[in-house]
């Protein structure tokens, strides 16, 4: 069972990177092998809808992202970690999903030689926000459950949570102990 867990903050050490390994830490605690992606120490460009990839799968951008294809098809569970970046995600994070197109054909169907390890892949995700409402982050959650629904993923849930300063959330023990659940319930078939 592998879990990946994906950092959308530019800022390591910060609140979705406690969050994220929480979770991971609990995946590990239900037997995962378990890795973490730091977006923002590579190079990902934004999808330039050349749409080369609907015939062949592969991505033209020579980038880091064909990398991380390949750990996304080689993963059975991926949990997203995200701040919010101006009522949105970061463009870290956006510029990796919409990175994702690579992985459809012109229908947005899974193109045929990643069906096999798509289908039923296990997607997650975890939301901070500086604002004490934690539904300022509603805009991507949508944004991830629309993608699993319509690929026919299966979504774990989400957890949401508040914080500003750079670590602020390691006080935070519900939101602790929801990220750890998360990631025990990616590795757990
Ligand atoms: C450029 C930028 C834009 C932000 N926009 C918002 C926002 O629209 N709403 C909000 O609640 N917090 C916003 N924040 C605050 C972050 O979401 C918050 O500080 C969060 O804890 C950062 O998480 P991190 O430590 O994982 O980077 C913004 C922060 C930055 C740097």
């Amino acid at each position: 069972m592998k879990v990946l867990g994906i950092m959308g903050s530019p800022r390591v050490g910060g609140n979705s990177d406690i969050l994220l390994d929480q979770a991971l830490a609990g995946a590990k605690d239900a037997g995962a092998q378990v890795e973490k992606t730091i977006l923002d120490k590579l190079k990902i460009s934004g999808c330039k809808d050349c749409k080369k990839c609907n015939e062949t799968g592969l991505c033209v951008i020579k980038d880091d992202m064909p990398e991380i294809h390949k750990k996304i098809l080689d993963a059975d569970a991926i949990i997203h970690s995200v701040p919010v970046y101006f009522w949105s995600m970061t463009a870290q994070m956006k510029a990796y999903l919409d990175r994702w197109c690579a992985l459809f054909d012109a229908e947005w169907r899974w193109q045929k030689q990643y069906y096999p390890k798509m289908k039923g892949k296990r997607i997650g995700l975890m939301t901070v926000c500086g604002d004490p409402d934690v539904h300022t982050a509603d805009p991507i959650v949508h944004s991830f459950k629309s993608t699993v629904d319509m690929t026919k993923l299966n979504w774990l849930g989400v957890v949401m949570a508040s914080a500003s300063e750079k670590g602020d959330i390691g006080k935070d023990e519900n939101a602790k102990k929801q990220a750890w659940e998360l990631g025990r319930k990616a590795a757990t078939p």
